[in-house]
Order: C-alpha cells, then sequence, then structure tokens
C-alpha cells in the first residue's frame, strides 16, 4: 500500500569535516551527560515517540497504535493514518519530554524517520521533526525505518556486537542482512514477494481473525494439533537467502476452502490446525534460510527484528539453529519488535553523534534501499559527543 510517487531525497551531510553546511545551523551542544536525541516514528499505523540519551539510554517511550481504525477495514488506509499521525504526534512529544522529566532545551537533536513507510505518515513525522529541531537549533537527522527495526536489539542489557547476521521480519519487510556495523549492510536475501508479516495478517484475514492478524494466528496455533496438515516450506530446495510466502498464502486458502462448510466456516479446531501448520511452515523457512546465512558468512551472532521477530515459535526454533552453530540469538523485548519511537531515537543519536545530519529539507522517501546508507565513522563520534 505504498503511494506511487517518490519524493526526490534530501541529502544527509557528514558534518564530521565541516560545522557547517550551506543553509544549516548546527550546533550539537556539548552536553555534559551526552546527547539527547527526540526519536519520531510516524511511517505507517503507529505514532511511535521515544526521548534516548547517549549516555543515560532510554529516557521514555510513547506509543500510539492506530489499529482500532484500521481494523475495520481488514488493512491500513493511508488517510486515516496521516490524519491520525497529525493529531497524535505533538501530544506524545509533550508527553516524552514531560515524563523523562527534561526540558525542550535539554534535546541536543531530532531523529525522525524518514522511510520507506506510506508518504502521507512519514511527512507528518519528518515535517514536526524538522520543524522542532530547526525551532530549538539542533540538528536532524532522516532514519531508515529498517535500520531502526534492525538497531532495536541495542537498546536491550546485552546488545549484540558487530558483526551479526539479522532477519528483518516484518509487515513490509523480509530481509536477511549481513551487518558489519552501524550503515553497513549487505542484504543476503529477501522476500520476493510478500513480507512474512504481511502474509500472517492474510492468513489471519483468512481464518477471521482481527488485523492484523499475526499475534492472532500465534495464539490459535498454540491450540492446534501438530502434523494434521503439513503446508509446503517455500524455497527451501533452492539455493539462495531468497524468500517467497505468496505461495504458501495460496495453498492455506485452498486447504480452507476444502474443509469449510457450506457457509465457509470452519470447525474451530480446523481453524487452529490450519494456524498451528502455517506457522510452523514460516518458522521453519526462516529458520532454514538464518542457519544457510550464518553458514554462507561464517557469523554466529542472530538478530532478529520487526515485527513477526516477537513470535515465540520463532524464537525458540531459532534458538535452537543457532544452539547447533555455537551461536547466539538477539531480540528486543516485544514492544520493540513492532514500530516504535525508541529504535529510530537510537539509530538517530547514533549518526548525529557520528556527525551526520539531514539538512533543511524535508525528507521523506517511500522506497529507500537499506544498502545506500552512509556508515559511520566511530573514531569521529567523540569529537561530537
Ligand atoms: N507474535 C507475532 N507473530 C507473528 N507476527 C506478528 C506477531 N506480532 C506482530 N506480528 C506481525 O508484525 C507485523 C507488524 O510489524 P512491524 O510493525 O514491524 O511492521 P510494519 O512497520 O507494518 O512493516 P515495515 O516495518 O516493514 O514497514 C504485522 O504483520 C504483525 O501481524
Ligand atoms: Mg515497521
Amino acid at each position: 500500500m505504498i503511494a506511487p510517487f517518490s519524493l526526490p531525497p534530501a541529502p544527509v551531510h557528514d558534518l564530521t569535516s565541516q560545522q557547517s553546511s550551506n543553509n544549516l545551523k548546527f550546533n550539537t551542544r556539548k552536553q555534559e551527560k551526552g546527547l539527547i536525541v527526540l526519536g519520531i516514528e510516524t511511517s505507517c499505523d503507529e505514532t511511535g515517540i521515544a526521548l534516548y540519551g547517549s549516555e543515560r539510554g532510554l529516557l521514555a517511550d510513547a506509543l500510539y497504535s492506530q489499529v482500532e481504525i484500521h481494523a475495520e477495514y481488514g488493512g491500513v488506509i493511508p488517510e486515516l493514518a496521516s490524519r491520525d499521525h497529525i493529531r497524535k504526534t505533538l501530544p506524545l512529544i509533550q508527553q516524552v519530554i514531560d515524563e523523562a522529566g527534561i526540558k525542550d532545551a535539554d534535546i541536543g537533536g531530532v531523529a525522525y524517520t524518514a522511510g520507506p513507510g506510506l508518504v502521507g505518515a512519514l511527512l507528518v513525522g519528518a515535517s514536526v521533526g524538522r520543524a522542532l529541531a530547526m525551532g530549538w537549533g539542533v540538528p536532524a537527522i532522516g532514519v531508515h525505518h529498517m535500520e531502526g527495526h534492525l538497531l532495536a536489539p541495542m537498546l536491550e542489557a546485552d546488545p549484540p556486537e558487530f558483526p551479526f547476521v539479522a532477519l528483518l521480519v516484518s509487515g513490509g519487510h523480509t530481509q536477511l542482512v549481513r551487518v558489519d556495523a552501524i550503515g553497513e549492510y549487505e542484504v543476503l536475501g529477501e522476500s520476493l514477494d510478500d513480507a512474512a508479516g504481511e502474509a500472517f495478517d492474510k492468513v489471519g484475514k483468512m481464518l477471521g481473525l482481527p488485523y492484523p492478524g499475526g499475534p492472532h494466528v500465534a495464539k490459535l496455533a498454540l491450540e492446534g494439533e501438530a502434523g494434521r496438515f503439513k503446508f509446503p516450506r517455500p524455497m527451501i530446495n533452492r539455493p539462495g537467502l531468497e524468500f517467497s510466502f505468496s505461495g504458501l498464502k495460496t495453498f492455506v486458502r485452498n486447504t480452507i476452502a476444502e474443509h469449510a462448510d457450506a457457509d465457509g466456516k470452519l470447525e474451530a479446531q480446523t481453524r487452529a490446525d490450519i494456524a498451528h501448520a502455517f506457522q510452523e511452515s514460516v518458522v521453519s523457512t526462516l529458520s532454514i534460510k538464518c542457519s544457510r546465512a550464518l553458514e554462507h558468512t561464517g557469523l554466529q551472532r542472530l538478530i532478529i527484528a520487526g515485527g513477526v521477530s516477537a513470535n515465540t515459535r520463532l524464537r525458540e526454533v531459532l534458538e535452537a539453529a543457532v544452539a547447533k552453530v555455537d551461536g547466539r540469538l538477539f531480540y528486543a523485548k516485544p514492544k520493540y519488535c513492532t514500530d516504535n519511537g525508541a529504535m529510530i531515537a537510537y539509530a538517530g543519536c547514533q549518526r548525529l553523534l557520528a556527525g551526520q545530519t539531514s539538512d533543511l529539507a524535508i525528507e521523506a522517501r517511500p522506497r529507500w534501499s537499506l544498502e545506500s546508507l552512509p556508515p559511520i565513522h566511530h573514531s569521529e563520534s567523540s569529537e561530537q559527543s
């Protein structure tokens, strides 16, 4: 449901070698307590706001989910999403500032999600973030939404060290990425069609579950009988690290049609058995590809991020897979797996500390490659902090 046009990208400046740029006022303050960054996430149907301090960690975060607004349509309506972000963004910013017990003047930078996502929704966070930064006289940075997801496990007490393999599994993306450092990303494989979260949501809809289907399918799967249905594991017999979930979705649809009564209804146990078989198929496909990615890269650390990484069965199966290579699995708390402001504040903070900032143009990119992001230079970051 991404809008079919793209705004011209606004450049990201590397200010490690220059202290000002054209029309940009760059005055990251040398703050005694580190750099405090306001993070704003409005790429889809959640308004996520957070304050992250380079020395103090997460100071406060707030999330408003629009799920009830979109539930009656069974999917996100972009125009409604934008309108609701407009209502919620500023009040939530005030809320986190109050909760953190800081003043506006303590905020040294603003990070907003600049893409990928719904362009109207992105523009709300980008406009508010860029304008606040200008008003406060601090730098702003447009953050890549998937970089935010990818770095969310860094918010945990025991974060992974680089390098690692990341499995990004969200509503719009399924990607395996080799991560050597922040901004040093190599996409090893991705979905050729539906994302894993999208497949969960569509199957949820077919089973008559509320939107978004992922957590509901996972819950129903707990009541399912193992082995009654065996669904295909897409693309596992082909070499490589690509994914495809649309065939599996069709298989589920056909299975439902075969077992439904004349009114199209399924028996409760059959519904649960289908949910179970579907989840097993997605989870084991993801797991096989993750093991393959670890083998291919020779790495032992695997991180999972994005909404589907909250799935308990996925975590369980991947724990077993990494144990086989003496590796370790890392993930964020469930509330930082789905969209949130904390991951954007964290990612933005790292880039601002490295001297990167976006210029005064408001940046919104519906499509944006993770691999096009600039690396950050840790050695220079100390000069800025
Ligand atoms: N426990 C779960 N099991 C399976 N799927 C889940 C679970 N919890 C959430 N999801 C799925 O995660 C997705 C939402 O995740 P997220 O917020 O990261 O995606 P998004 O922001 O919509 O997409 P993207 O990040 O690619 O733009 C939904 O598809 C939802 O169904
Ligand atoms: Mg997301």
